[in-house]
């Protein structure tokens, strides 16, 4: 009997996610799969660029649901998702990370009793007021099989009562897809947003950043600050620019650093290998940062990567004026942190996953 997974996913991180998985089950015979785009993300830099890139097939169902307050954004794809499950009568709703269209799909698929299964389950930030928290937590309560990251993530989970067999270790499938990666970019020839010397990478686009003005201004006072030192390229969210259009001092910070579009994943890919350093407030270019060798400075007030601050390769930095983010940059600059160990697997995260859900073994020979 063939079995059907339903994919869910809807915002930037999830398109590189789903991809990993996505190229185990097309090898996996007697597993089908159908996706759901929420919408969520629909500009072209922020998520067909993805499809192509990643050759992911296009999604069965978009629901196109768009930008809006989390309940209104939420609501809409938990009708959406609602009836998708209803026609296709998955075996698996599969959800990827902590964002909105997670939350939806674990949700909608628990009221109708379609097991659900989480992949990046048990982070933890310990701050509830972020959304992502919020997110995953209840994604992971209401999963039936919950694929943790990291044994600090399986740890978490434990701490709240969900542990046993549902619960599996699988390592991050952005470490399989950043080794996708390292693969592709050799062979691309793709054309580089740098000038050639060198640069310090930055990203910007969390809640907690954007919507507090004098968190804002830290980060890009502190980014402008070094430019001093280096070039700054920011590939920016479109969250961000908006609001750094609606304001003159922070515009003119901006016009310090090398501002681009969003990316494609290749040319981060390329951008974070020749960067001497990254700044970020996202969750996957922490990660990334270690698995290309480079120092980060995260600019929030906690992380759910731990094992990456353990091991020197992340500092924490809250934004709280811009000397502090500047000084952050450079004392990080050329430190590296303790090599040898692997927190996020082997590099068959994807695999591991399928494995989990259906029970075989589908590792390539
Ligand atoms: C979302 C996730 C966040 C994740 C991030 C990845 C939630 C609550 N947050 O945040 O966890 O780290 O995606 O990038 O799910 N916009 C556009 N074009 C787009 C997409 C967004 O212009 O294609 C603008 C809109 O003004 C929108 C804003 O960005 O209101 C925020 O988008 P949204 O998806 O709500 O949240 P993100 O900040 O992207
Ligand atoms: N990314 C990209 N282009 C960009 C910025 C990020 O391809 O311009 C990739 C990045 O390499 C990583 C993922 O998007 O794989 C991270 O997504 P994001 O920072 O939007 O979300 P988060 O990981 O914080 O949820």
């Amino acid at each position: 009997m063939e079995k059907k997974v339903l994919t869910i996913v809807g915002a930037r991180p999830q398109f590189i996610k789903a991809a990993v998985v996505s190229r185990v089950i097309a090898r996996v015979p007697g597993v089908t799969e159908s996706m759901v785009h929420t919408g969520q993300h629909y500009d072209q830099g922020m998520s067909d660029i993805f499809f192509q890139e990643l050759k992911i097939p296009a999604p069965a169902h978009n629901l196109a649901v768009g930008s809006g307050s989390h309940g209104a954004q939420t609501g809409r794809m938990l009708e959406g998702i609602e009836k998708v499950i209803q026609e296709e009568r998955p075996d698996w709703v599969l959800v990827y990370g902590d964002t909105n269209s997670t939350l939806a799909g674990a949700l909608a698929a628990s009221k109708l009793h379609i097991p659900v299964a989480h992949v990046e389950a048990g982070l933890r930030s310990f701050n509830k007021a972020m959304p992502e928290e919020q997110n995953r937590i209840v994604a992971d309560h209401l999963s039936d099989l919950l694929l943790t990251p990291t044994s600090s993530a399986t740890e978490n989970l434990a701490r709240e009562g969900i542990k046993g067999e549902k619960v599996r270790f699988v390592g991050d499938v952005m470490y399989d897809a950043t080794l996708f990666a390292k693969e592709a970019v050799q062979t691309e020839t793709g054309k580089s947003v740098t000038s050639g010397k060198p640069y310090i990478l930055a990203t910007i686009h969390r809640a907690e950043n954007t919507d507090d003005p004098a968190r804002l201004a830290a980060i890009f006072g502190g980014l402008s600050e070094v430019v001093q030192d280096m070039e700054v390229v920011l590939p920016l969210h479109p969250r961000t620019r908006s609001l750094i259009a609606k304001d003159s001092h922070l515009s003119a910070y901006a016009d310090h650093l090398t501002v681009v579009e969003p990316v494609g994943y290749f040319e981060m890919a390329r951008l974070e290998a020749g960067a001497e350093l990254i700044a970020t407030d996202s969750g996957g270019v922490q990660k990334e940062a270690y698995f290309h060798g480079k120092p980060c400075v995260t600019l929030r007030d906690e992380t759910e990567w731990v094992e990456l601050v353990s091991m020197g390769w992340n500092r924490l930095q809250s934004p709280t004026s811009g000397a502090a983010v500047a000084q952050a940059i450079r004392a990080a600059i050329g430190q590296s942190g303790q090599s040898g160990a692997t927190p996020y697997g082997d590099g068959r995260a994807g695999e591991k996953v399928i494995a989990a859900m259906f029970g075989k073994d589908v590792t390539r020979g």
